[in-house]
Parts: structure tokens; sequence; C-alpha cells
């Protein structure tokens, strides 16, 4: 079966973009591949080197809604980056082969830096996120990634790398192939980008009555200013959530009401809140009683470690007879 890898940096809890962009494809994946998900907590230190207080209830807040989400652990390997070292390990080797050239040219790296950034990233391990997603990637012989558009240069990369060391070593790695997943529009609250640095997000862990208030203090199509003004629901951020949450011919009832003034605002958001919390429903409740019993995550955790752990150790032993830096001290006579 083929490899399918894919880690997340740890931001936290995680709001319904990352459901709808992310969790919804790992889970279609999961039944299709060989999966392994991981927390990438050394790519957070990449940029949050002097802030490090967050990374842990970070990490284990985001594994919690993975699991919670359905994210199955019968199915999938769940894991922590830095709890393999073998990422580090082949972040060590491939730094070696990976020219200046290819991680200045990278365009996340030259926009980051041209940005007024509050912490300073002039850093070797900035420069070098490339090489440890390349290894993170690699050390599982992923054959497919699945990713954002944001994160195509990084896997291009990865591919360069893989064809530099094939060539100078020994044919190790497959080439992997992005699965590129088209993340749908999911506003915020402010009509902006569902966001945690926009302060706009409906979170998977919020309660009943948090999701009522956010969605009901929600902006909607600016046009419509009373009750009685005809709305567009193309202008209109709760649809974009109505889309997303709502059934087809419900949909068609929201949007003929919008344009004809049949239905107001309030009632509009009533019917999208009312959706999301049927969603989020059952997923809280497993959210909660994971939370009650941390025990149970940090089994899945091991248990994912220990089966990340296996395949990374022996792929380094590989690489290591690739590049010839084993040792059989029995010629030492020759
Ligand atoms: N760079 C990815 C992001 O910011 C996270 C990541 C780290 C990753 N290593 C990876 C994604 C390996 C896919 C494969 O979202
Ligand atoms: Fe938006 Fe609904 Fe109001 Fe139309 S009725 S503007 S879709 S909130």
């Amino acid at each position: 079966m083929e490899r399918v890898l894919s880690g997340l940096r740890p931001t936290g809890k995680l709001h319904l973009g990352h459901y709808h962009g992310v969790l919804t494809n790992f889970i279609k994946l999961q039944d299709m591949y060989e999966c392994y998900f991981f927390v990438a907590d050394l790519h957070a230190l990449t940029t949050n080197y002097a802030k490090t207080e967050d990374i842990q209830s970070s990490v284990i807040q985001m594994l919690a809604d993975w699991i919670a989400v359905g994210i199955d652990p019968e199915k999938a390997s769940i894991f922590i980056q830095s709890s393999i070292p073998q990422h580090s390990e082949l972040h060590t080797i491939l730094s070696m082969i990976t020219p200046l050239g290819w991680l200045e040219r990278v365009p996340s790296y030259k926009e980051k830096l041209g940005e007024e950034t509050p912490s300073d990233l002039h850093t070797y391990g900035f420069l070098g996120y490339p090489v440890l997603m390349a290894s993170d990637i690699l050390i599982y012989k992923a054959h497919k990634v699945p990713i954002g558009e944001d994160q195509l240069a990084h896997l291009e990369f990865t591919r360069e790398i893989v064809r530099r060391f094939n060539y100078l070593y020994k044919t190790v790695f497959p080439e992997p192939q992005p699965l590129l997943t088209t993340a749908p529009k999911v506003p915020g609250t402010d009509g902006r980008k569902m966001s945690k640095s926009y302060d706009n997000c409906l979170y998977i862990s919020d309660p009943p009555d948090v999701i009522s208030k956010k969605i009901l203090t929600m902006v909607t199509d600016p046009h419509r200013i009373r009750r009685t003004d005809k709305g567009n629901p193309d202008l209109c951020p709760v649809y974009d959530l109505h889309k997303l949450h709502t059934p087809p011919d419900r949909l068609q009832e929201i949007n003929t009401g919008c344009r004809t003034a049949g239905i107001g605002c309030v009632d509009c958001k009533k019917v999208v809140i009312g959706e999301i919390n049927t969603l989020l429903a059952p997923i809280r409740e497993k959210r909660e009683s994971l939370v009650k019993q941390p025990d149970i995550l940090r089994n899945i955790v091991e248990r994912g470690n220990k089966k990340a752990a296996t395949f990374a150790a022996a792929t380094m032993q590989e690489v290591k007879e690739a590049i010839r830096i084993v040792y059989d001290f029995r010629t030492a006579g020759l």
C-alpha cells in the first residue's frame, strides 16, 4: 500500500477552517493509504524558538482535536515529530547535500524575511525549514503528501533533494507526489479567512453557546441593513458557512429567502448555528472524554511513536549504508 505522510504545526485548538481544509481530508485518506500523521513541533521552533511555553499545550490540544474529529489511531499512525530522533538525524545528513541557493530561493523564506517580523528569523534553523520537512517526508519514504498550495514549493524542494541523494549515493527514496487539497472558503466571524491571528475563529471545541454568540455577531451582506432590505448571499460570509454545513434543499430556501427578504439575518444565522452545533456535538463529547482521560491520548501517541520509530530506524540504516557511514571493525587489519 502507498504511504501518505502529513504534518501540522502545533497551533493549539483547531478551528472549522482546519476541519474543512485538512482534517476531513485526513479522515478520507486513512481509509485509502498507510497514513502517518504527526505534530510538527520542531517546525514550531523554527519560528517560535523564543516563546516555547505554549508548545506542550498546543500539541496536546491539537491531538485531542484530531482524535475527536475521527482521525483513527487504528488506521493511521499518529505521532510527535520530536519523539522520533531520526527526523533530526536525516535532517543533518540532507543538510550536507543541500545547496544554499536552493533554500534561499524558497518563496516562503523570501517572503517571511521581507516582512516586519518581531522575532529574529535570521537563523540557520529557519533557513533549513524545507530540509526538515524533506526529512519528515523521506524518513517514511512517503509516496503522497497532502498539502495546501502554500507548501508546494517545499515539496518540490524535497523532490530535488531526493534526486540529488539518489544520484550521489544510491536510490533510497521515492519522489513524493503532492495530494493537493483544495481548501474550501471558510470565513471567520469578521468575513476574512478564518485564522487564529485574526481572532475570528469558530473552534471545534467551542461550546454551543459560544458558537451561537460568535455567529450572531458575525458580519453579513453589508448592503442588507434593515430586515426589509433584500440581501445577496454571494456577498455574505454567513452564507459561505451555510454552503459548508446546510443540506442542499435548505440551502436553496435560505438563498431565495435572503434575496427576497423573506428571511431575516438572525433567523438565517440560527439555522447555520443549528447545523454547526449538530456537526460538533459528537466531536465535543469525544473531546471532553479524551481530555478527562489523558492516558488514552498518551497511549495513542506512544503507539504511533513506536510504529513511526520502527520505520524511521530502518530507513536511517539504509541511508547510512548508502552513504557508507556504517562501520565494520573486522576490517581493522586491512
Ligand atoms: N510545513 C507544514 C506546514 O506549515 C508542516 C509540515 C512539516 C509538513 N513537515 C511536513 C507537512 C511534512 C507535510 C509533510 O503546514
Ligand atoms: Fe447573509 Fe443570511 Fe442575512 Fe442573507 S439572510 S445576508 S445569507 S445572514
